[in-house]
C-alpha cells in the first residue's frame, strides 16, 4: 500500500515534521510503503483532467485546500478528508457546522466581510458584540497555536481591534471560565483516545506553544460523548478538540483541530497516538 504524508511546501515548524515522522514510522511498522513529501507539484490540471502523484492514501498535514481537493478528486484517499479539513481550518465554519446539533459552544458574533480599509464600522455592530460582555475574545478565523486569539477588555480595545482587522475574517466570542485553562481531547475513528488539561499561568491562552502545561485527566462520560459527537458531525478520522469549562460544570467546544499536534498528549497521557491513527488508516483503507 503506497502512502504519502504531505507537509507544507515551506515547512519551518519542527512539530509538523516530527508529527509526519511519527505517523510514517507507525504506518511503516504496519507494512505501508510510506514517504513524507512536501506539497510541491503534487497535482495539476492538464487538458481538463487532474494528474496527481500515485498513492493509495495520503495523510494530509498541510492546510492547502486546493491540493487536498485535487488529490481527492484524482482518487487518493485523504486523512482527514478535504472537506473536514477545510471546515476545521476556519474556526467560524467549524462553529456553523456544529451549530443546531446540540453541541454547546461559546456565544459567537461574526464580523461582516469588509473590502475597504477606510470603511467606517457601524456603531450597532459594536453594540451587538458587547452583548457578549467584557472581557470577550476576538478570533481570526484562520490561525493556530493561539496566534490569532486576543482578549478584548473594553470598547476602546474592541474598536481598535475591529479597525485593525476588518479586512481579515474574524469573530468575537464570549469569554468562558477563568482563562489559561482548557481540555484537549484526542478522538480517532470516532472514539475517545485520551485527554489532557492544559494550564497557562501567564496567558489566557492555554496552548502548549505559549507556555501551557499539559496534565493527563480521565475524561468523564459527558466529555467523551460531547467530543465523539463533535468528531462525528465533522466527519473527522483524527482530531484534537479544545474544550472550555466554566465554574458551573458546563463544557463548551472551543475549536476542533483536524491536524492537532499530538507529541505533548502522547508524552503526558502515555498513549501511542500515532500508532492508533496509523491503525485506523490501514484498517479503513482495507475495509
Ligand atoms: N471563548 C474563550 N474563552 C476563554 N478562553 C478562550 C476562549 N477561546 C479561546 N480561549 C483560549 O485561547 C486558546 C486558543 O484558542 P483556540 O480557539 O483554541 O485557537 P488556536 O487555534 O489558536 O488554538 C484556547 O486553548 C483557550 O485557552
Ligand atoms: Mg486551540
Amino acid at each position: 500500500m503506497k502512502c504519502i504524508i504531505v507537509v507544507n511546501a515551506y515547512i519551518r515548524n519542527k512539530s509538523q515534521l516530527a508529527q509526519a515522522q511519527r505517523i510514517a514510522e507507525e504506518l511503516t511498522l504496519l507494512g505501508a510503503d510510506c514517504k513524507i513529501i512536501k506539497n510541491i507539484n503534487l497535482a495539476e490540471i492538464q487538458l481538463g483532467k487532474i494528474l496527481a502523484v500515485k498513492a493509495d492514501l495520503c495523510v494530509f498535514l498541510d492546510k492547502d485546500k486546493a491540493t487536498a481537493r485535487l488529490l481527492e478528486k484524482s482518487g487518493v484517499k485523504l486523512y482527514n478528508c478535504a472537506e473536514a479539513m477545510e471546515i476545521c481550518d476556519d474556526k467560524m465554519l467549524t462553529h456553523i457546522a456544529l451549530a443546531n446539533n446540540g453541541i454547546p459552544m461559546p456565544d459567537s458574533v461574526y464580523a461582516p466581510l469588509c473590502y475597504y480599509g477606510d470603511a467606517q464600522i457601524d456603531k450597532d455592530f459594536f453594540i451587538g458584540v458587547e452583548k457578549l460582555g467584557y472581557p470577550l475574545v476576538a478570533k481570526k478565523c484562520f490561525g493556530s497555536l493561539g496566534a490569532g486569539v486576543f482578549l478584548i477588555k473594553n470598547r476602546y480595545e474592541l474598536e481598535n481591534f475591529e479597525n485593525a482587522n476588518k479586512l481579515v475574517a474574524h469573530f468575537y466570542q464570549k469569554f468562558i471560565g477563568i482563562g489559561g485553562e482548557d481540555i484537549r481531547v484526542i478522538i480517532i475513528d470516532g472514539k475517545y483516545v485520551c485527554a489532557m488539561k492544559r494550564t497557562n499561568k501567564c496567558d489566557f491562552r492555554s496552548n502548549i506553544d505559549l507556555g501551557g502545561q499539559g496534565e493527563k485527566i480521565e475524561a468523564d462520560g459527558k466529555l467523551i460523548e460531547l467530543c465523539e459527537r463533535t468528531a462525528e458531525i465533522l466527519n473527522l478520522d483524527y482530531c484534537g478538540i479544545d474544550i472550555l469549562t466554566d465554574g458551573n460544570g458546563n463544557m463548551y467546544v472551543c475549536e476542533v483541530n483536524s491536524n492537532a499536534f499530538f507529541a505533548e498528549a502522547e508524552r503526558v497521557c502515555g498513549v501511542n497516538i500515532a500508532k492508533k491513527y496509523a491503525e485506523l488508516i490501514i484498517a479503513s483503507k482495507n475495509a
